[in-house]
């Protein structure tokens, strides 16, 4: 069995196709930076990107995949991090960092759906995302951060005295 994941094409051999997709990231790809919170579609540790769609990765059958998948560890790089991971380091968002990767990549599915979202659209998003710790603030602040380091810079007047 094969999957793509963050863009390669990876090899799962006779996995069985009834193992939830986490496992299959975790214990097989060795991609731990999606993580195991409640296994029943609780908490929201454990979202990835199914086609650009946040999904839960511990209620998906690797049989069942049918597309491309993103993990946090696709989503951008130290040298070029995507607009939400530079947000999140700006308004240093993690406490303990558990459910950070999950918060990032739902909130990086909602700014590509949605470029310019309220604070209500912010929550509506974000409210099967759940924080122990508590940062929901930060977090917040983040996704409104980042909505910002994604819009085009205003263009200059011309004539200005720049
Ligand atoms: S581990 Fe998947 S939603 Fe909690
Ligand atoms: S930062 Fe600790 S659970 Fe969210």
């Amino acid at each position: 069995m094969k999957l793509i994941v963050n863009g390669q094409e990876r090899d799962l051999g006779d996995a069985d196709p009834q193992m939830p997709l986490l496992w299959a990231l975790r214990d097989m790809l060795g991609l731990t930076g999606t993580k195991y919170g409640c296994g029943v579609a609780q908490c929201g540790a454990c979202t990835v990107h199914l086609d650009g769609m946040a999904v839960r990765a511990c209620q998906i059958r690797i049989g069942d995949v049918a597309g491309d998948i993103t993990t946090i560890e696709g989503l951008g790089t130290p040298a070029d991090p995507h607009p939400v991971q530079a947000a999140w380091i700006e308004e240093q968002v993690a406490q303990c960092g558990y459910c950070q990767s999950g918060q990032i990549m739902s909130a990086a599915a909602l700014l590509a759906l949605n470029d310019d979202p309220t604070d209500e659209d912010i929550d509506r998003a974000m409210s099967a995302n759940l924080c122990r710790c508590a940062t929901y603030p930060r977090i917040r602040a983040a996704i409104r951060r980042a909505r910002d380091i994604r819009r085009p810079p205003c263009p200059r007047p011309r004539g200005g005295a720049f």
